[in-house]
């Protein structure tokens, strides 16, 4: 099977799956479901899902619905070890009803308390499973006590398999564009300058660095996870750069450095052609995968290519990956250059700060330096061909 065969029998498989389903975002669905909710039960004035990842065990915000007046919980983040409740309603997969929000333990949730003082008093919480894996929660806040009655709680559990499954169907198609076109890249033998673990790495900073400076770029929680999902295919392009170049060990000359440069191009040539060709252009948050492919080697001062695009002129998800990839490219080992301490890729990166990488993005991984040290531990690269 050729790469193009391999890559088009994939692509048609995904053009299945999405179908025309995905014209609104999770965000937008879930806000429709809310007002639809709302109507019969206007005492239910926020509906949030959090996702799971289950490599780190973390629970994270995705998609909020609040009435206007409920401060978001942008950019929540904690261990689900660090969730007693929430963790006994993953392993029991039973809904939680709190019904007096006045009355709770302290030692309950961060995510508990914070209902409590932005006012809610009943909250209904759902895990979201596929298959025996858990995807995270969904939850109902109002602002009154014991609205959460039996009638009630078995209508919002239909509303909650509904949302469930619009939260796992988004997520399963783009991660399966994500997972078929990593299948492709191996087909096409791009190797070991891009290691899986890489990829994990990167992905995972990217994330980190979306959560933190999103909020204040008028971003919602989605946006960094679909960061994080999409960032791992910033180098698709690179299936059509020749090995003798791909893997050089040494420094590529101009000619060759030019040739490896066309990877944003034929990147961009595969994003643009699966999602035209395959009917994906609706899915939500599509424009992430572009703007990755094609600007993830621009710079800040204009330095970079394909378009030596300046500042705000590269997309910000562009610029997030940029340093995400910089950081973790220093950080490991390469087949023309021994990996750098973490002291030293920090150091390095806040060199680049302001000139070529944006600023905002590398403060954040400043700012988070513990959790990235955790992801660096935790994707380690197995076999890196020197
Ligand atoms: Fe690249
Ligand atoms: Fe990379």
């Amino acid at each position: 099977m050729t790469v193009t065969d391999s890559w088009q029998e994939f692509a048609a498989s995904a053009a299945r799956q999405a179908g025309n389903l995905h014209v609104a975002s999770v965000s937008d669905k879930v806000r429709e479901l809310h007002r639809r909710i709302h109507e019969r039960y206007p005492s239910i004035v926020r509906i949030a899902v959090a996702l799971h990842d289950p490599e780190m065990r973390r629970l994270k915000t995705f998609v909020a619905s609040n009435d206007p007046g409920i401060a978001p919980l942008n950019g929540y983040e904690c261990a689900l070890d660090s969730v007693p409740s929430l963790l006994a309603i993953a392993e029991s997969g039973q809904a939680r009803v709190l019904n007096d929000l006045s009355k709770l333990p302290a030692s309950d949730s961060t995510h508990s308390r914070w209902l409590h003082r932005q006012g809610f008093l009943s909250s209904l919480t759902l895990p979201i499973r596929q298959d025996n894996l858990l995807l995270g929660f969904l939850f109902f806040d109002a602002h009154e006590r014991d609205v959460f009655t039996e009638t009630v709680v078995a209508d919002l559990l239909l509303y909650g398999h509904l949302i469930g499954m619009i939260v796992t169907q988004e997520l399963a198609t783009v991660k399966m564009l994500v997972g078929g076109l990593r299948l492709a890249s191996q087909f096409a033998h791009v190797r070991d300058l891009e290691t899986g673990a890489h990829l994990d790495r990167m992905a995972r900073y990217a994330r980190i660095i979306a959560r933190e400076i999103g909020p204040s770029h008028g971003k919602t929680d989605d946006y960094a996870e679909n960061v994080f999902l999409f960032s791992a295919l910033h180098d698709i392009g690179k299936i059509g750069v020749p090995d003798r170049i791909l893997l050089k060990p040494g420094k590529l000359d101009d000619i060759e450095r030019a040739e490896m440069r066309q990877h944003v191009i034929v990147g961009q040539q595969m994003a643009d052609r699966i999602i035209n060709d395959f009917g994906l252009a609706s899915l939500s948050n599509i424009d992430m995968l572009r703007n990755i492919v094609i600007a993830h080697h621009e710079r800040m001062d204009g330095s970079g290519y394909p378009h030596g695009l300046h500042g705000d002129a590269i997309p910000l998800e562009a610029r997030i990956v940029a340093t995400a990839d910089v950081f973790d490219a220093l950080a490991c080992a390469r087949s023309y250059k021994p990996a750098w301490t973490l002291d030293n890729a920090f150091q390095e990166v806040t060199r680049m700060s302001g000139t070529q990488l944006y600023a905002p993005t590398v403060q954040a991984l400043l700012d988070c330096r513990t959790e990235v040290e955790a992801v660096y531990q935790r994707f380690q690269d197995a076999g890196v061909k020197l």
